[in-house]
């Protein structure tokens, strides 16, 4: 039997799905390119630039040699030190292999055939893959100006709509809803409707009317909301996600987690993480900083932006951005191109470095220079 007609024996709904494209890796361009690894560039996984607090580092490194056994499956002390850190129960946590291992688990939950998830044009690409890894339909609402235009996603909810993925902020726009506008969506929501509010980017916001969604979670018995160490945390590597929901959706999720899918290493780099919030902030600080030297070198070569609450800038080339992606990368710049996001004009720079963003911008400057 060839592998086409296999093709065809897979679940629709995995049948449908456009692959998840992840940034290539430094070693394969470098390989590529002929061009040295610490030459290269990478600014396309939101990742810190930073790298993880040396706390993390060092609780790891402590355990190297100690991995024959299973981790805590139940994750007691990362949970513990989660639940003091939000004014929770740990049994209102959920942990995942990443956030989007929790992504998956509240639509193994909550979604399947005959069931529906509403989501936000140009809004992060997982949520189209969970939906419909599980044979759930997805239905994209109108974005305005490339952010959640709530009304259009509450206009989509249906009779059959489970879940309402909301990302904020949102990758890859940058783009986050403020308080009042979340909190009347929530408000009005139905009550049969899981509402996933992803805050993977919250701890770079700087803004007093950005919702922290999980004080909310006792207004809201259907609120979902997810985080990650994967972001400000600099533990992308690791996989540690987290859902906070009632103790009742816990318990599903739960229940349909692998026993064992947050490794020992990962649980301990967190925890040291989470004790290190200087870390966090001097990343924060530093991507502030960064942020605003990049809408500035930007500006000065005429193009737009998005304005973004996260650590990533979209831009718009007024072009196809993916000759220029793959001039950058020629050049040893690894960034993001969202034509799969329905924006094939921008390209999306993760905020690193302060040299590495001079060296995309000049990069980026000689090639637009080029074309001229
Ligand atoms: C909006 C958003 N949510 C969730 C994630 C998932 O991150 P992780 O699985 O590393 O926690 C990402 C990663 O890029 C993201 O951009």
């Amino acid at each position: 039997m060839s592998a086409c007609d296999l093709h065809e024996y897979a679940m629709p709904g995995v049948q449908g799905i456009n692959p998840y494209q992840p940034g290539k890796p430094i070693s394969a361009l470098a390989r590529e390119i002929g061009m040295d690894e610490r030459a290269i560039i990478k600014l396309a996984s939101n990742e810190n630039p930073l790298g993880p607090s040396t706390r993390a580092t060092e609780a790891v490194s402590r355990l190297l040699g100690e991995q024959a056994r299973y981790p805590d499956g139940g994750a007691v002390e990362l949970r513990e030190r989660l639940a003091q850190h939000h004014g929770c129960s740990p049994a209102q946590i959920t942990i995942g292999n990443g956030s989007n291992d929790v992504l998956d688990l509240i639509a193994r939950t909550f979604l399947g055939e005959r069931r529906s998830a509403v989501m936000s044009e140009h809004a992060f690409a997982v949520y189209p893959l969970s939906t419909q890894a599980v044979g759930a339909t997805l239905v994209v609402a109108p974005a305005m100006e490339w952010g959640h235009n709530l009304d259009a996603m509450a206009s989509a909810v249906m009779e059959d709509t489970r879940v309402v993925w909301i990302a904020n902020p949102n990758n890859p726009t940058g783009t986050w809803i403020d308080s009042d506008a979340l909190h009347g969506f929530l408000s009005q929501l139905p009550q049969d409707v899981v509402a996933v509010v992803d805050e993977a980017y919250i701890e770079f916001v700087d803004d007093d009317n950005y919702p922290d969604s999980s004080l909310w979670l006792d207004q809201f018995p259907n609120l979902i909301v997810t985080r990650t160490f994967s972001k400000a945390y600099g533990l992308a590597g690791y996989r540690v996600g987290y859902a906070l929901s009632s103790e009742t959706i816990a318990d599903l999720l739960n229940r349909v987690r692998q026993p064992f899918n947050v490794n020992t290493l990962a649980q301990v780099a967190a925890i040291a993480a989470l004790d290190d919030q200087d870390h966090l902030k001097q990343g924060v600080e530093l991507n502030r900083d960064e942020m605003r030297k990049m809408e500035h070198g930007l500006d000065h070569l005429g193009l737009e932006w998005i304005p973004s609450a996260g650590n990533f800038i979209s831009v718009d080339l007024g072009q196809p951005a993916l000759p220029l992606f793959d001039a950058m990368q020629k050049q040893g710049v690894i960034v993001r191109p969202v034509g799969n996001y329905g924006m094939p004009n921008h390209l999306r720079i993760s905020i690193g470095l302060p040299e590495e963003n001079s060296r995309c911008l000049q990069v980026l400057t000689t090639i637009l220079r080029e074309q001229q």
